[in-house]
């Protein structure tokens, strides 16, 4: 998610559950091929497994992407097809994909003949006029016969006019069936469902006779419920008791960026979320988000807020 799944996020996200599979925000391919790599698609090791998104529609380019992503060493090269904002309709790439289920298919081979990593495709139901129904089999099947390895299906269409990124994520309705009838189609092919989960409880349900499931906006502003995961998609214990114990285990993370020159708050941002309706969880985020913002500012600013956490729920206001 574009701002939010950097690689500090992301790194910080691992600490909460040890298997899901986590993904960047979107890069274009212009981007990583001419851009500063580093910043832009560089990661640590402990995030794996992770997934590079691309935002393209120029098969050979995403191609030239694709392996500088795969050398580097991630795990899976997902191609945007969802994202409604103008300035990714300026480039033609995105949502409005949906309408060109040959251009993505051939941006698939492409990209296939490049890695040996699965390459999946992340979509929408279909965008504006189009009928679900129609356009995503027909996205489906063409990146499908092309050699994708799964899809992840934002379960609702997108609208290119009028409507911001924001209220594309919020106004054209849920449609979990439609995915489900995709599945049923192609019982063959892994299929993912997003969109609307705001727990991991729910994520379960949803994935029922489905291969997966991705968790958006609950994930980044309450990734507490990360520490779910591993025990209710895996079966195995996650590898921190709880949040204090995961933060904890994070600080030399930390401290690696803040000897290395990076501000607190890089970092910090992606916890505020931490504790939420827990007593002194709006002093933690007020600590983090004024005095982790300072520059200087180093772990004791996150162990104080902590502290805030653990003192008695008499100084916390609201
Ligand atoms: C701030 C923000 C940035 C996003 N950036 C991306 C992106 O880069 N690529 C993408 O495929 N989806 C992006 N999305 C959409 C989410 O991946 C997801 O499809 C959508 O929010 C619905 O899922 P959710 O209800 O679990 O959040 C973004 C969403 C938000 C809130």
């Amino acid at each position: 998610m574009m701002d939010w799944t950097d690689r500090h996020c992301r790194a910080f996200h691992r600490s909460l559950t040890a298997r899901a599979l986590l993904y960047t925000e979107m890069v274009t391919a212009q981007a990583v091929i001419f851009g500063d790599r580093d910043r832009l698609i560089g990661f640590d090791a402990v995030e794996h497994p992770v997934a590079v998104q691309l935002g393209g529609s120029e098969p050979a380019s995403l191609a030239q992407a694709a392996r500088i992503c795969a050398e580097r060493g991630y795990d899976e090269i997902n191609l945007n097809v969802g994202c409604p904002s103008d300035r990714v309709q300026g480039g033609s790439f995105g949502a409005c994909l949906m309408r060109e289920p040959a251009r993505v298919a051939d941006c698939v081979a492409a990209m296939k003949a490049a890695v040996a990593v699965p390459v999946t495709v992340k979509c929408r139901l279909g965008v504006d006029d189009q009928d679900p129904e129609i356009a995503l089999d027909a996205l489906a099947d063409a990146v499908v016969a092309a050699g994708a390895d799964g899809l992840v299906v934002h379960a609702r269409k997108a609208w290119l006019q009028g409507l911001s990124p924001k209220e594309n994520r919020e106004i054209p309705p849920l449609d979990y069936d439609r995915v489900h009838r995709l599945k049923a189609r192609l019982p063959h092919v892994p299929v993912s469902l997003n969109g609307g989960l705001a727990s991991v409880a729910d994520a379960r349900a949803a994935m029922a006779g489905l291969d997966g499931v991705m968790l958006g906006r609950a994930a980044y502003q309450n990734p507490e419920l990360l520490l779910e995961v591993d025990p209710v998609f895996f079966g195995c214990a996650p590898p921190h008791a709880d949040a204090f114990a995961a933060v904890a285990a994070f600080e030399p993370y930390i401290a690696a960026h803040l000897a290395r020159g990076g501000r607190l708050h890089d970092i910090t941002r992606h916890m505020l979320g931490l504790f939420g309706g827990r007593p002194g969880a709006r002093r933690f985020r007020r600590r983090l988000a004024t005095e982790g913002v300072a520059p200087g500012a180093g772990l004791d600013v996150l162990r104080a807020a902590l502290a805030d956490l653990r003192a008695p729920a008499r100084r916390d206001a609201a």
